[in-house]
């Protein structure tokens, strides 16, 4: 393992092929000072993310976990117009800072940011828009909560959309069925949840970077019937 290779190599691509501009650095810098913790996507995967979404001709996006909207800009960005992000947050404060650096991003019409714990606000998403809603929904939120997450993030998603989850390699402690940490217990659970339906087509990649050596995974929502 050599986080100082990852590191460099990181800076090199976001360097060659751009990976920040003044205003994701000015959410960054604002996040440091107003005492957030540092957990936001790395630049890379945030424009993965935006390509991804791009690719899908997303129109309306769920996002649980918003933190300060870095990854939620990321995502904004990519909405054609008339598109709209929605993005759930337990914590009232990281929710006041996500939306003003959404509207220094210009975002505010597109990004919307709803205060609560997500299993009290994704029910009432449900019965406000009803499932398939969102082309695609990104996970980002507590990982003790994961697999119901993915399970809401199926109904939410319409058929053929995609659901990427966050964070689930956790520096290989994922593959430690022994592990007391709660976060790799819930991505564990994930995994059986995500690998028990025969029609999900489901993926995880590893990651290296600057943020050390994680993972996201992706998921196809059926195109027939629920899962
Ligand atoms: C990893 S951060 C999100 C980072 C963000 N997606 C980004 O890349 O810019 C996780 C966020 O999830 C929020 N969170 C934690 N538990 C939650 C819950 N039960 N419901 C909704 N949000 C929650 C935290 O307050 C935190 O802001």
């Amino acid at each position: 393992m050599d986080d100082q290779l990852w590191a460099m190599v990181d800076r090199y691509l976001g360097a060659s092929l751009g990976d920040s501009d003044e205003v994701l650095e000015a959410v960054l810098t604002t996040s440091l000072e107003e005492g957030l913790p540092l957990i936001q996507v790395p630049p890379m995967l945030g424009k993965f993310l935006h390509i991804l979404a791009r690719l899908m001709g997303a129109r309306r996006i769920l996002e649980i976990g918003a933190l300060g909207g870095y990854s939620a800009i990321w995502l904004g960005r990519a909405l054609p117009e008339g598109g709209q992000l929605l993005s759930l947050e337990l914590e009232e404060r990281h929710a006041e800072i996500a939306r003003a650096n959404v509207a220094r991003a210009g975002l505010s019409g597109v990004v919307e940011v709803r205060v609560g714990a997500a299993l009290e606000t994704l029910p009432l998403l449900a019965e406000e828009l009803g499932a398939g809603s969102f082309d695609l929904t990104f996970i980002d939120a507590d990982k003790q909560n994961n697999a119901a997450y993915f399970e809401w993030a199926l109904r939410l998603t319409r058929p053929g959309g995609a659901v990427v989850v966050d964070n689930v390699v956790r520096g290989g402690r994922v593959a430690d069925e022994a592990s007391k940490d709660t976060s790799v217990q819930g991505t564990r659970r994930l995994f059986d949840v995500m690998g028990a339906k025969p029609d999900v087509v489901a993926a995880a990649l590893q990651t290296v970077g600057t943020k050390g050596y994680d993972g996201f995974a992706i998921a196809l929502v059926p195109s027939t019937g629920s899962p």
